[in-house]
């Protein structure tokens, strides 16, 4: 893997500030894969082409999701720019020749979301959020908890994009919410188990 190369590529198709954002994500990906047993390096290239779909405008990534076969749903059919992040991945392998399956899963699944992440999903997901630019309310709390437990971080995260969903009265994607379930079910087993030991 040179991440040179692929860092020389973003910096070519990707504004500024979406240039910025994509090295924030690769650093703060490699710090949670080294903290939760990841490869570092896988975590740090999905990072740097996380948005390499991002360029595109909605009507744009609904017609490359069709000439390249992806999946559309009722909600990404209307949400068209939850598209940048499986249409991404698609022409990370075709252009960029990034074969590497769970690069690419990290890749399409760093925006909606899904129940049975791999834990280099988990990462870009949650790197995406913590990265060091980003400056919303809730992302002191949310880099705390990362700094403790992946879950919690993720499930914080997780809540904060439904709620700006909310806030912006979008269609809200159902993988949303099972990958949301999922990670509050994993807090409260945690939970029980923890009072268990302690009682
Ligand atoms: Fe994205
Ligand atoms: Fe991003």
């Amino acid at each position: 893997m040179q991440p040179d190369r692929y860092i020389t590529i973003m910096r070519e198709k990707l504004d500024r500030e979406l240039f910025a954002h994509s090295l924030g994500v690769a650093d703060a990906a490699a710090d949670l894969a080294e903290q939760y047993g990841a490869e570092r390096d896988k975590a740090y290239l999905a990072g740097v082409i996380h948005d390499y779909g991002k360029r595109f405008n909605g009507q744009e990534l609904l017609n490359l999701a069709q000439e390249m076969d992806i999946a559309l749903d009722r909600i990404t059919r209307q949400e068209s720019r939850l598209l940048h992040a499986p249409v991404g991945a698609a022409l990370i392998k075709k252009e960029l020749q990034i074969n590497d399956p769970d690069i690419l899963s990290a890749v399409a699944n760093h925006t909606i979301g899904r129940s049975g992440m791999s834990q280099l999903e988990k990462i870009v997901y949650l790197a995406d959020y913590i990265e060091k630019g980003r400056d919303f309310p809730a992302v002191y709390r949310i880099r705390e908890a990362a700094s403790e437990d992946l879950e919690q971080a993720l499930l914080e995260a997780v809540e904060f994009a439904i709620r700006s969903v909310l806030d912006r009265e979008l269609l809200l994607h159902p993988r949303s919410i099972a990958f949301r379930n999922e990670l509050l079910e994993l807090q409260r087993g945690k939970m029980s188990n923890l009072s268990d030991k302690l009682n």
